[in-house]
């Protein structure tokens, strides 16, 4: 079957690219940009190592057809600090050792930069439930919710100041 040709943003970069009709969003970022910060966890919508925002949305990448994201506009781990400063989520996971294994981290801090996109000062109910579709089999939450409001915290003092 022929190759669509997709033309797509992508942490801000434009891009164009040819991809198979039934390639995932997921492996289009992996396989052909060469952006691996996205993990295959599962690669059926289950364990959201894949997150990625599509038009600021949260969404499992090994959901989405690589040619849904025409004309839209994506954003993944690898654009998620600003030049060298690591956005306050990143330094946040750092600074509370919410670090955890290359596969969950990246899926874990895209969903959290949803969350903070739409609601700056959730409960530590709201994040585990917004968090609730990141698995990771190794450890606790608990660090990563506290890294999560921790940054919140970060967040809302720094919009005030400007
Ligand atoms: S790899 Fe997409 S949800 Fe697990
Ligand atoms: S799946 Fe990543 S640390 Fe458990």
């Amino acid at each position: 079957m022929s190759q669509i040709h997709v033309t797509t943003t992508v942490n801000g970069d434009a891009v164009e690219l040819l991809c198979e009709p039934e390639e995932t969003l997921l492996d289009v970022l992996r396989d052909r940009l060469c952006l691996t910060g996205s993990k295959e966890g599962c690669g059926t919508g289950d364990c959201g190592a894949c997150s990625v925002l599509l038009d600021d949305r949260l969404v499992c990448s090994c959901l989405v057809l690589g040619a849904e994201a025409e004309g839209r506009e994506i954003r993944t781990i690898e654009g998620l600090a600003e030049g060298e400063h690591l956005h306050p989520l990143q330094r946040k996971f750092l600074e509370h050792a919410a670090l955890q294994c290359g596969v969950c981290t990246p899926g874990f801090l895209m969903a959290a930069k949803a969350l903070l996109d739409r609601n700056p000062d959730p409960s530590e109910t709201e994040v585990r439930y917004w968090l609730a579709g990141n698995l990771c089999r190794c450890t606790g939450y608990d660090k990563i919710v506290r890294a999560v409001l921790d940054a919140a915290r970060e967040l809302r003092t720094t919009s005030h100041a400007a």
